[in-house]
């Protein structure tokens, strides 16, 4: 960015030739096949077109993001930075504008970087920021950062959708309505881009068609790249990951491990509907609201604002994370345990304990142990498993009367770990 500045300001004064070439010859991804000839130079000074301004480069992954529907504007719009080049202003709200035929730096954009959810102008090193969650809002180009205010989902029906907030309204990237505003050429035309209330706007001002391309952007000047955290994702997945990443990562560890300080067990390798199921129960009022549960309501406060309707891809997404064992930190009589075990245990979460769908069993062997012993003083006390609708707690639940001693619950679950290795 700044060599960028730089070259623009030399680029006035000089030719716009080897300006270019400087350029190019730091892009890792230059080949002898992609370097164009320098533009001819002007024996005269002449205004300076788009052309010259635009670099056009081949070292960012991402492209254009387009309005799925042309409206007025056969060559369609595409997110852009209002003004061009060196006149781009950084400091106006993002726009739509004709879309330009290749990767021009101003209009091109590279999602879910540099964390999933994230909108990211690489020319500029800066991320697409809402001024609030609400209609009527602007988007801004700000330094990237963990903001729920860059968080974006992009959602199947091809909306980008704000961070939802549980009991309000969803709130979508639009544009708007009204004709689109001639900015010169033979086509040219912007419109303003703000936030709208999803479901209230005709789908042919909310439908994005988003770039593909890698997820890894080529390092260039400026730009420190910091991996993304948590597991390689596949693109559909990246609003999913971004909202794991900002709301859950912080206690159950952007892998999914746990986090024994914060007391938020291991999520990693547990059932994907049981995951699912869970998360519906803690959004939904069903766990984590009894008198006493203090871990309990500590998730449950956590995910109070978001819908139910994302658990399914929450828990999908927590399938992609590594399944490391969790340290064993509970230890008891393992010969007892496994008594209890077979007799009292196996017929529901299964012989190796990895659980059994068909019964609602989910998981033990190699998840939190600290955890698991929690929950079982849980179901044993109703503060798990007493809900009306909480019907396979209540299962579990029932089967906590025949355990009659913490030195049971021990045992049993120091049995589970020596499974957990295998
Ligand atoms: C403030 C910390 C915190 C945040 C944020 C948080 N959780 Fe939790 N979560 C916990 C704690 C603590 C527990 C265990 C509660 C208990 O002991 O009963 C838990 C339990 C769970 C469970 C139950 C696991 C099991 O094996 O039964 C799931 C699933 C879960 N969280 C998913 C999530 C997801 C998904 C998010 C993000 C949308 C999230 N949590 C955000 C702290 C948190
Ligand atoms: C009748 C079937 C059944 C039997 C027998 C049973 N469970 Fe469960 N268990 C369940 C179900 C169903 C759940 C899930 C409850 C839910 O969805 O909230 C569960 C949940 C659990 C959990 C909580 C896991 C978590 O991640 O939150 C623990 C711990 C557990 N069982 C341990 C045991 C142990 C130890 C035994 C033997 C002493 C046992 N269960 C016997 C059905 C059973």
């Amino acid at each position: 960015m700044y060599r960028r500045g730089l070259c623009l300001i030399l680029a006035t004064l000089m030719t716009m030739g080897g300006c270019q070439q400087q350029t190019r010859s730091t892009s890792p991804h230059s080949t002898a096949d992609s370097v164009s000839p320098a533009p001819s130079v002007p024996s005269a000074p002449r205004a300076l077109t788009l052309a010259d301004l635009d670099i056009k480069t081949s070292d960012f992954k991402g492209g254009n993001i387009q309005l799925k529907d042309p409206l007025d504007e056969d060559e369609y719009y595409c997110f852009d930075v209002f003004g061009f080049g060196a006149n781009a202003q950084t400091v106006e709200p993002l726009s739509v504008h004709t879309c330009k035929p290749e990767g021009w730096r101003d209009a091109t954009f590279q999602m879910d970087y540099p964390k999933p959810g994230q909108i990211y102008l690489p020319a500029y090193d800066l991320c697409a920021q809402a001024t609030r969650i609400e209609r009527g809002a602007h988007i801004m180009l700000e330094t990237c950062s963990d903001t729920p205010l860059q968080q974006f989902i992009y959602r199947a029906d091809g909306t980008l959708e704000m961070l939802p907030r549980h009991g309000r309204d969803a709130f979508c990237v639009v544009v708007h309505p009204a004709d689109g505003i001639a900015t010169g050429g033979p086509s040219h035309l912007r419109r303003e881009v703000y936030i709208y209330n999803c479901d209230r706007i005709d789908a042919a001002l909310k439908q994005w068609v988003l770039p593909s391309g890698a997820p890894a952007l080529a390092p260039h000047d400026g730009i420190k790249l910091a991996p993304p955290a948590g597991p390689p994702i596949p693109p559909e997945m990246g609003p999913i990951a971004g909202l794991y990443q900002a709301v859950c990562s912080g206690c159950h560890g952007s892998n999914g491990e746990g986090n024994l300080t914060l007391q938020s067990p291991k999520l990693a390798g547990q059932s994907e509907w049981y995951l699912a199921r869970s998360f519906e129960n803690y959004t939904a009022g069903i766990l984590g609201t009894r008198d006493g549960d203090r871990w309990g309501s500590q998730m449950a406060y956590h995910v109070s604002d978001l819908p139910s309707s994302i658990a399914a891809d929450l828990a999908a997404y927590i399938q992609l994370m590594p399944d490391e064992p969790a340290a064993p930190l509970v230890s008891g009589n393992v010969a007892n345990g496994k008594q209890i075990y077979d007799e009292y245990c196996a017929l529901c979460h299964a012989d190796d304990a990895m659980g059994l769908q068909a019964l609602n069993s989910p998981r033990l062997a190699g998840m939190s142990d600290w955890y698991l012993l929690r929950q079982m003083h849980k179901f044993k006390d109703g503060r798990r498993g007493a809900h009306e609708q909480d019907i396979y707690g209540a299962q579990m639940a029932a089967i906590m009367g025949d355990l009659d001693t913490d030195q049971h619950m021990i045992d049993v679950i120091a049995y589970v770990n020596t499974l957990s290795s295998r």
